[in-house]
């Protein structure tokens, strides 16, 4: 693939050691034709989130989701595996199901235009008015569903549309040995909200790598957590991030930083006293609290407008408490969120002003710097490539800030 549709001595400068860098340039967040090279390097031709496993429980569930410009068929198939297939039916083209709507439970795939009929497998078991057809062959394999790459990890799905992605477990490196004490797979949504925001993706990536911002717009934040607290972590995949401590009143993040939820059980005294905040590149946030995972799922739906699902999940040790309410995280987070896609929003009409220039990073912005420049190293190789930049000591919170 090609380099991106950028200036590359602008994209190069992003790339320069810490002190020296400047952030992503202004193109890089309003030019459609970049948006269209992100969309098929950073989440076709990668491994980009599309849920939760649990979101098809039953076999016979079914969804179709978008990935850039490749429909994506979700299955829950008869013997109660995971499999995928490109939404398009080999008949005539058409999409088996849209794309982004709700799920549907069938015995079969069947497409909605000529009602060709496929199984669960995706081998085609029916196409009306074929049957004397003097060349057709319904078992013939090229008239199966195109299978998809697809693979679960820590109860999420994720899709390499293009089928040629590294394995994931390439991509996740050391993010799985980092959260396997919060055991992801056990853990269920039982609270989300969707929110559509006039802001480019990374401009919500960046804002979610750093609390410079944290003493300005969110006050209660800062009532359970100190901005300038934590580390940066060490990845060895393609994901990014680091932690922040609870200040010593606070169990976790709440308006009172009271949990009303159950720690996670494994736990050891360190992670009951921090949160993580990790990037799995291109479109998962993860915040690993005390005693719930906070998720953001980024859709970029334009080069200035991000759909963002976030979800809330527990371990079963918490959603079996007697009155069990889960609007302690999710109201503190509401809230929170809100305060930062204001910011996202603004900082997207900046950048497209004439005013705009390249900036430089604070010590507190390793987060910002360590993603604009692994996104800058994708735009020059063509390809989602790590490894993540490193960093000075006080940029990855392990010296004294100013
Ligand atoms: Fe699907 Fe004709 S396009 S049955």
């Amino acid at each position: 693939m090609q380099a991106a549709p950028l200036d590359v001595a602008a994209v190069r400068a992003v790339t320069r050691p810490f002190h020296e860098a400047r952030t992503l340039p202004a193109e890089a967040y309003l030019s459609p034709d970049v948006l269209a090279w992100e969309l098929e390097v950073f989440f076709e031709r990668s491994w980009m989130c599309v849920g939760r496993a649990d979101d098809l429980r039953e076999p016979g569930d079914q969804r179709a989701v978008a990935i850039g410009d490749e429909g994506i068929l979700l299955v829950r198939d008869g013997d109660g595996a995971l499999v995928a297939f490109h939404n398009t039916c080999r008949h005539r083209g058409h999409e088996l199901l849209p794309c982004g709507g709700e799920a549907v439970n069938r015995r079969v795939i069947q497409c909605p235009y000529h009602s060709w009929v496929y199984g669960l497998d995706g081998e085609l078991r029916g196409a009306p008015w074929f049957a004397d057809h003097p060349s057709f062959e319904r078992s013939d394999p090229d008239n199966a569903l195109r299978a998809a790459r697809v693979e679960s990890w820590g109860g999420w799905v994720f899709v390499n549309a293009s089928g040629d992605a590294p394995p994931l477990a390439e991509h996740l490196g050391n993010l799985v040995e980092l959260l396997d004490p919060y055991e992801l797979d056990r853990l269920s949504s039982v609270e989300g909200h969707d929110y559509e925001i006039a802001s480019n993706w990374k401009i919500v990536s960046e804002n979610y790598h750093e609390c410079y911002h944290c003493t300005e717009i969110h006050p209660e934040l800062c009532k359970v957590t100190p901005p300038d607290s934590g580390v940066q972590v060490e990845p060895t995949g393609l994901f990014l991030g680091g932690s922040m401590e609870l200040l010593d009143h606070a169990e976790t993040m709440s308006l009172t930083g009271e949990s009303r939820g159950a720690p996670f059980r494994r736990l050891d005294e360190k992670l009951r006293r921090e949160v993580l905040y990790l990037q799995l590149m291109p479109n998962l946030l993860i915040s690993a609290h005390p005693d719930y995972v906070m998720t953001h799922r980024l859709d970029p739906v334009a080069p200035d407008r991000t759909r963002i699902e976030c979800r809330w999940l527990w371990a079963p040790e918490s959603l079996e408490l007697e009155g069990f309410d889960p609007s302690y995280a999710s109201e503190f987070w509401d809230i929170t969120n809100r305060q930062d896609w204001t910011a996202c929003e603004a900082v997207q009409r900046g950048v497209a002003g004439r005013g705009f220039r390249q900036g430089p990073f604070s010590e507190m912005e390793g987060g910002v710097y360590q993603l604009a420049a692994l996104v800058a190293q994708g735009y020059l190789a063509g390809k989602a490539t790590g490894p993540v930049p490193t960093l000075p000591a006080k940029a990855m919170g392990l010296t004294e800030g100013a």
